[in-house]
């Protein structure tokens, strides 16, 4: 147990603060739960701070009030070069020492949602959001599922009291992951990873968080007890002994000019760091100064926040359109005159949805403050100018066929019921051909417009009636163009059911999910016998999966839609279901390591259980072959060590049968 708890942590470290796992995710899930299996059998055992606990306990009826024993201060802020300079000589005026003399820090400033953690005796009592800076909310529960976050400090003498201080965020890797999967399953997008690491931060329920991954970056210290202090930099030093992170190793200490050109440099990697960073924040490294020169009202004098320039620009809204998507969701979005925004021009923007747009405040005409961070879709941050214009509300009735749009109750998503909506069949199309799913190559937007629009498809199984001529006889297109797209439908007819199954657009069944249904019930046939106590006992299949397949069931309309698509001659081939025991790996286990060139992670790892090989997620003595690729890790010599097989990838590939 111990060392699967140790184990776990080093891929948490690797997953939450170095944005670099080396393992899947369902090899990290298959950790978790042979530690959560031997914790079941022997509780005893079971390590207060285990990596289980972070599953996430009960959700709480609100959120309490608690008080900061100090005050969370803000910072103040500054875009100019002058003005840090002119700061620093303001502290070396007061404190009578030469500028040149000064240690300074210089730490990014990190876009995120400010939180304290209190430590009592080394364990992890609580967590609170920075609230108003006196009085915060108790979200605990959900900062126990902060992965690599310990419950219990490393070491053997905790201090008695330690809060500390940082900011919550979402890595933009894990921000974009979770989109991903939300657009996947067709549910609503999140605007950024700071709104997202706020909303988790503020939900309820613990389980909730655990699927939107948050980390914790520390940058400072409330009130300790226990804990020597001399300096900001070996403050930070040493809350990292007790195994928390900082943002030490993106930071800097040394003279104002080192930490200018520190500056620079942050701003000039600015879109390489994980995470986004709207600055640097710069402080007096000596704690005995930064006492000397105390605080104002709400900000320290011993620090100040450097900005980045913005990334915003302004424009006029033009006009707001609704567009309809799969699931018939209206998706509001403005067009503005086209303006120029960190080297992007921009003429569309997404307004998200209902709420979106009603805290927005939005409406034609008016002058609004664009805002393109990173690799995030860019989005309105507010109004500048009115220009009084009618307000903006969602339409009744479908802007696209007309239908009274329906409201799911809890969700801000205002939907199109109407399945035959052009927009909503054109957009499902999109997602039937699309890699993946059914995987129809030579069907793009252009061709599905012209399908849709001219009654040549009016539901997926159309598509498989579709002609030579009909199809050559259509703009951009010509007898070859047909051909292909007739030969991609050929060929999709004997895609598997996993593959149907995602592709047909059912909320919330996504790849992934997709596969493991049709694991457990390879046609159709076995599906629609399907019950809600079957689905419950599959663990990866959660409430909000069973009842949307469940509705999915029992929708009339859908079912003679998949009927209709049997009927032209859809037969979907599920592979045989992989014999634990047979093939050439049999009874084998295998890891790989470094980046091979000819598979990918996944391909490779696919192989090895199509050959029935078993796959192990870390060097032991039960591991029987390590694969290595390029600029292998230590895995390697760790392999070498127990003397395991070592194998090269074509050496696996001879293995497996090329
Ligand atoms: S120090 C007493 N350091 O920025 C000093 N703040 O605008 C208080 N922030 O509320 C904060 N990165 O949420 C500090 N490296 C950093 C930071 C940082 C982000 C946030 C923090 C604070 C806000 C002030």
């Amino acid at each position: 147990m111990r060392e699967l708890e140790a184990e776990i942590g080093r891929h948490d470290e690797l997953y939450y603060q170095l944005a670099a796992p080396i393992i899947t995710d369902e090899e990290y899930d298959v950790l978790l739960r042979e530690l959560e299996d031997l914790e079941r059998k022997h509780p005893e055992l079971a390590a207060p701070d285990s990596p289980t606990t972070r599953v996430g306990g009960a959700p709480v009826p609100q959120l309490e009030s608690v008080a900061h024993r100090q005050p969370m201060l803000s910072l103040a802020n500054t875009y100019s070069r002058e003005e840090v300079l002119e700061w620093c000589d303001s502290i070396s005026d007061f404190l009578g020492v030469a500028p040149a003399e000064i240690t300074f820090t210089c730490e990014p400033k990190l876009d995120g949602v400010a939180i304290e953690i209190v430590y009592e005796q080394g364990l992890l009592v609580r967590g609170i959001t920075r609230g108003d800076g006196r009085v915060g909310d108790d979200v605990t529960h959900i900062v126990r599922t902060i992965r690599g976050l310990p419950h219990v400090l490393q070491g053997d003498t905790p201090p008695a009291l330690l809060e500390v201080r940082g900011e919550v965020i979402m890595t933009r890797a894990h921000f974009e992951a979770l989109n991903a999967a939300r657009a996947e399953a067709g549910e609503d997008l999140f605007i950024n990873p700071r709104n997202t690491a706020s909303g988790t931060l503020k939900s309820l329920d613990p389980k909730v968080a655990r699927q939107r991954p948050l980390s914790l970056v520390l940058y400072g210290l409330g009130q300790v007890d226990g804990f020597p202090r001399s300096s900001q930099w070996e403050d930070m030093l040493n809350l990292e002994r007790y195994g928390l992170a900082t943002g030490r190793h993106v930071g800097r200490r040394g003279a104002l000019d080192d930490v200018l050109a520190h500056y620079d440099d942050l701003l000039a990697r600015r879109d390489e760091l994980p995470f986004e960073v709207d600055g640097a924040v710069i402080k007096l490294d000596d704690v005995a100064l930064q006492e000397r020169l105390g605080v104002r009202s709400r900000s320290p004098r011993w620090a100040i926040a450097f900005k980045f320039p913005a990334r915003r620009g302004t424009s006029v809204v033009r006009e707001i359109q609704v567009m309809v998507g799969r699931t018939g969701a209206l998706t509001p979005r403005a067009v503005v005159e086209p303006v120029h925004v960190a080297g992007v021009t921009i003429e569309y923007v997404s307004l998200f949805n209902r709420d979106e747009v009603q805290r927005l405040g939005v409406k034609p005409g008016d002058r609004v403050i664009i805002e393109r961070a990173g690799d995030v879709i860019p989005h309105i941050v507010g109004v500048s100018e009115d220009g009084g214009g009618e307000p903006f509300a969602l339409p009744g009735s479908c802007p696209v066929c007309d239908t009274p749009v329906e409201e799911a109750e809890g969700e801000v998503v205002v939907r199109c019921p109407n399945p035959a909506c052009p927009a909503v069949l054109k957009r499902r199309i999109e997602h039937f051909v699309a890699r993946g799913g059914m995987d129809i190559e030579g069907v793009g937007e252009k061709l599905i417009e012209q399908l849709v629009e001219g009654a040549h498809v009016t539901r997926l199984a159309d598509l498989y009636a579709l002609d030579e001529e009909t199809l050559a006889g259509l703009e951009r297109m010509g007898t070859q163009s047909a051909r292909n797209v007739l030969s991609g439908l050929e060929a999709s007819r004997t895609r598997s059911f996993s593959k149907l199954l995602f592709a047909l657009g059912i909320r919330h069944i996504g790849q992934h999910v997709a596969e493991v249904v049709a694991e457990h019930w390879p046609d159709l046939e076995r599906l629609r016998a399907v019950g809600a106590e079957d689905l419950v006992d599959v663990a990866e299949i959660g409430p909000v999966v069973a009842d949307s397949l469940l509705a999915w069931l029992a929708d009339d309309a859908e079912q003679a839609n998949v009927d209709a698509l049997y009927a032209a001659g859809l037969a979907p081939v599920e592979p045989a279901p992989r014999v634990e025991g047979e093939g050439p790996l049999a009874g084998r286990t295998f890891l790989f390591t470094g980046t091979l060139e000819k598979l990918s992670r996944r391909e490779a790892n696919e192989r090895v259980k199509a050959a029935g090989g078993k796959l192990l997620s870390g060097v032991s003595k039960n591991l029987d072959v390590l694969v290595v690729g390029a600029k292998p890790g230590s895995k390697l010599k760790k392999a070498q060590e127990l003397g395991i097989e070592v194998l090269d990838e074509d050496a696996f590939l001879d293995l497996v049968g090329g």
